[in-house]
């Protein structure tokens, strides 16, 4: 099996693909109101600059959710029916206008996806490991005037229209199916992630990319997506999606406006074979240590491998690698990876 995997530099707004082309998006904008991204909002769009100079919290918020509200109509709009768009978004607390505040971005996305028209589903908390020194900062130990830290963000769920529909039987469908205790876990509203795996190499990248651990979007398509399909993320900074997406046997398609941060994602295709038998075989160790610490042995048998499953529709579950990962053409950020089953 082959995937192809495209980065376009460019802007989201302006998003150049076909209605209904693709299955999933998994994405993170930039978090409005959080300092790091207040240069690449006001570059696009002036009037965040003049609200931000202005010290105009309400303004700057807005302006800013209204440029993604851009970008969310897209989504809705190059979204399959049934398709899912996952957004990874955390809130900002900040003081613009000397009163601290919170930005409550999650809530803000929300609209802008009711706006465009998908459905919002239940969601995910993703409790983040934090660095406990910061906790107490400016607040002491007295009553009453301490803020609580935000140690959480949200992975929102969005789905265009009704569920997805699939022929019975549908081989794709049955090969990417998760283990029973992989349900339980990913299928729980709060996460607690770390992100222990592929580390963005350059610390000047990783400082100014915002990158999520891959584990993020790779759970996001093991759930929301079949082999084959194609994943979006229309802002792809360093490529963690498209290389969740290539680990994991979809394709994807990938948009950035900084030509810098999309260009880490040619050098991180070179992790990708390593990077799905070590994510593949671990899946099955960890399903065989599951199985082997139940008191009565699984009712099922699996088909390809030496192993038992809880449930009939796992029995076809087929991990893959990728063997290969080579340039399309001349195209400096086009990729075909090839996959074959472990
Ligand atoms: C939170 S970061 C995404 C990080 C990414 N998930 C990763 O793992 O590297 C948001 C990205 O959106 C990009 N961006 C901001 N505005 C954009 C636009 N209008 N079109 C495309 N990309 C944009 C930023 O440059 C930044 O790389």
């Amino acid at each position: 099996m082959q995937t192809t995997h495209e980065i376009r530099v460019g802007d989201a707004r302006a998003l150049d693909l076909d209605d209904a082309s693709v299955d999933l998006v998994v994405t993170s904008p930039p978090y409005p109101m959080v300092e790091m991204w207040d240069e690449s909002f006001a570059a696009q769009d002036p009037a965040i600059g003049d609200a931000l100079e202005a010290g105009d919290g309400d303004r700057t918020f807005e302006a800013m959710h209204t440029l993604l509200d851009e970008v969310w109509r897209h989504v809705a709009r190059v979204l399959r029916p049934g398709g899912i768009a996952a957004v990874n978004v955390g809130d900002a607390t900040r003081r613009l206008d000397d009163t601290y505040r919170l930005y409550p971005n999650h809530a803000r996305v929300i609209d802008g996806f009711a706006d465009a028209g998908l459905t919002q589903l239940p969601g995910i908390i993703w409790r983040k490991p934090t660095n406990s020194a910061a906790k107490f900062m400016g607040s002491g130990t007295l009553p009453t005037n301490a803020y609580t830290t935000l140690e959480h963000e949200h992975v929102l769920l969005f789905r265009n229209g009704g569920t997805r529909g699939f022929p019975p039987g549908d081989d794709d469908r049955y090969a990417s199916a998760y283990f029973y205790e992989e349900r339980n876990e990913w299928f729980s509203d709060c996460w607690e992630v770390r992100g222990t795996r592929q580390r963005l190499d350059s610390a000047a990248v990783r400082d100014r990319s915002g990158a999520f651990p891959i584990e993020i979007p790779h759970r996001l398509i093991s759930m929301y997506s079949v082999r084959g399909d194609t994943v979006c993320d229309p802002f792809v900074g360093t490529g963690t999606t498209s290389l969740a997406a290539m680990v994991a046997g979809r394709s994807s398609v990938g948009i950035e406006r900084d030509a810098d941060l999309a260009a880490a994602f040619e050098t991180r295709v070179d992790a990708a074979p390593k990077l799905s038998a070590d994510i593949a075989h671990e899946r099955l160790e960890n399903h065989r240590a599951f199985v082997a610490a139940r008191d009565e042995p699984p009712a099922y048998e699996a088909d390809h491998y030496d192993t038992r499953v809880v449930t009939n529709a796992e029995r076809s579950i087929r991990l893959s690698r990728v063997t290969a990962v080579e340039r399309d053409g001349d195209e400096p950020s086009r990729f075909v990876a090839t996959h074959e089953p472990i």
